[in-house]
């Protein structure tokens, strides 16, 4: 299995992206952590499946072929409890007390295996744990597969916001199996492929061409189909970070769809999907770039066509009106000087910046235009 290779600003880390690669787990994490002690870190959801793939009973996760290693002969199981909701300090808290009260030392690795909220719990806890040990993040949503395995971005949530607390801690192998994405809800797998509607969207038309002929076998989650857009994906957002590693430039070309994306996601009480939210930031966004001339009318068609056949949302699917999500971009974090700015390729499939900024501001009459195409 030929991984890719992640470059970061301390060295390179390598993904592994294959169906079946799960049983390969005790291995890879043997080479890249050496005879360390092994914590493996899930929620309740992710660890049920785990259990009846280990089991060997019918498991939605099953490649067939030999039983693979327990995780009991070669690790110690720590569970938490599913959701953002637990992505919190109290959390890291109870991980790490279980660690010590375990008595891991600093000769301890650490296994992340779930979706995003435990890849960055995981991060988190290893990040900080006797000031720093290695950790392996083991993705099983979508979401966490094209966005969460590059970038080494760690952390928790608190009352004031998402993401404020944590630290730069790459893991030191990814191991993304799809057939783990087989027991994965409907809406979650559906919400992660707006990420990689984005990368095609945002770098290379060849992709989005690529994704719009294999709706029906990404559907289906056929495995291979699932390969190709794994590796795709993880390739074009390590390439996007490792050039640019101090997040100024390149970088915010990750955020298309991304300023609308979040003010839905605050303003539906984070009740939509993250990837859901995306998806409606592309289309809004699009036909912001349209009415402004700096991508053709038309865009926001095909990206809303692509959308709808995967089964995403292409209208806000609860009642609100423009001014609360355009007072909710107001807040966004990436604004200059007050104004809310947008990341908008050159053109499909084109990177690059506009008189030396990669995002755009729009008036208002425009962004209220955009939010209209949506709501
Ligand atoms: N570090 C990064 O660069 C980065 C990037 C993107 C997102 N994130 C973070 O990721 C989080 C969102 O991740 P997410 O969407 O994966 O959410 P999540 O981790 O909450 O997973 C969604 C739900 O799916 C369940 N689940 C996970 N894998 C499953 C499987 N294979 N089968 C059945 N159920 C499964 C989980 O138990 C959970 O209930 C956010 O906290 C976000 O901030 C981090
Ligand atoms: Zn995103």
């Amino acid at each position: 299995m030929e991984p890719l290779l992640v470059r970061h600003a301390l060295g390179t880390y390598p993904v592994y992206i294959a169906p079946g690669a799960l049983a390969d787990l005790p291995e890879i994490v043997a080479a890249h952590c050496g005879a360390r002690a092994v914590a493996l870190i899930t929620d309740t959801t992710v660890g049920r499946q785990y259990e009846a793939w280990e089991s060997g009973s019918n498991s939605a996760w099953s490649m067939g072929g030999d039983r693979p290693r327990p995780a009991h002969e070669w690790a110690t199981r720590l569970s938490v409890s599913p959701g953002e909701t637990f992505k919190t300090r109290d959390t890291w808290a109870s991980l790490t007390d279980a660690l010590l009260d375990a008595g891991f030392g600093r000769d301890a690795a650490l296994i992340g295996l779930g979706g995003g909220v435990i890849g960055d719990l995981t991060g988190f806890v290893a990040a900080t744990y006797q000031r720093g040990i290695p950790f392996v993040l083991v993705p099983t949503t979508l979401l966490a597969m094209l966005d969460a395995s590059v970038g080494g971005k760690t952390g928790v949530d608190t009352p004031q916001g998402k993401n404020l607390i944590g630290a730069f801690h790459p893991p030191v192998a990814v191991v993304a199996d799809p057939a783990t994405l087989r027991s994965l809800s409907d809406a979650e797998y559906r919400s992660g492929l707006t990420e990689a509607v984005k990368h095609g969207f945002i770098t290379d038309t060849g992709y989005l061409a690529w994704i719009e002929a294999s709706t029906t076998a990404l559907l289906a989650r056929d495995l291979a189909t699932l390969e190709v857009l794994i590796r795709r994906s993880v390739e074009i957002k390590a390439g996007v970070v490792a050039s640019d590693e101090r997040e100024a430039g390149t970088r915010a070309m990750l955020n298309a769809g991304h300023t609308v994306a979040h003010a839905l996601e605050q303003v539906s009480g984070y009740q939509l999907l993250h990837g859901e939210a995306v998806g409606l930031g592309l289309i809004a966004e699009c036909v912001m770039a349209g009415r402004a001339g700096i991508l053709p009318s038309g865009a926001d068609q095909r990206i809303a066509s692509l959308l709808s056949r995967l089964g995403l949302p292409v209208r806000v699917p609860f009642r609100t009106r423009a001014e609360p999500i355009r007072h909710a971009m107001g807040r966004d974090k990436k604004n200059l000087a007050g104004a809310i700015r947008f990341a908008v390729p050159l053109e499909i499939g084109k990177m690059g910046p506009r008189n030396g900024s990669w995002t755009v501001g729009f008036d208002e009459s425009t962004i209220d235009a955009g939010l209209a195409a949506i709501l």
